[in-house]
C-alpha cells in the first residue's frame, strides 16, 4: 500500500479566503482555506473550465470567477445543481504541513 498524502504548503501560507494552485504529478488542483477548514478540489470548473484558483471563497462555497457557479468547499457539489460535483481531495495538517491525499474522496448521494 502506498502513501498518497503529499505535503503541499505550510500552515500560515494561507489566510482565510485564500486559494492556491497546486500541481502534483500532473494533477492540477486548488488548495483553499474556508474559515478554519482547508479544502482541496480540482482546479477547472465543470462549466467551461474556469480557473478556480481565481475563485472567491464565500459562505462555504468556492465561486467560479467566470460565470459564478458555486461549489461547496466541503463536498465539491454545485450549490443549485447537485449533479455537478468537482473532484475533492482529503486535507490534513501534520506538524504544520498541509497535506493532500491524492485519492479523490468517495462520492456521497446528493
Ligand atoms: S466557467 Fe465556471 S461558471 Fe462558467
Amino acid at each position: 500500500m502506498t502513501d498518497s498524502w503529499r505535503a503541499v504548503a505550510k500552515v500560515g501560507d494561507l489566510r482565510t479566503g485564500d486559494v492556491l494552485a497546486i500541481e502534483i504529478a500532473g494533477t492540477e488542483l486548488v488548495l483553499g482555506l474556508d474559515g478554519e477548514r482547508y479544502f482541496a478540489m480540482q482546479r477547472r470548473c465543470l462549466h467551461r473550465g474556469g480557473d478556480l484558483v481565481e475563485g472567491i471563497v464565500s459562505r462555504g462555497h468556492l465561486i467560479c470567477p467566470n460565470h459564478g457557479w458555486r461549489f461547496s468547499t466541503a463536498t465539491g457539489r454545485h450549490a443549485d445543481a447537485s449533479e455537478y460535483c468537482l473532484v475533492t481531495y482529503p486535507v490534513r495538517v501534520t506538524n504544520d504541513q498541509i497535506e493532500i491525499d491524492l485519492s479523490p474522496k468517495e462520492r456521497t448521494a446528493p
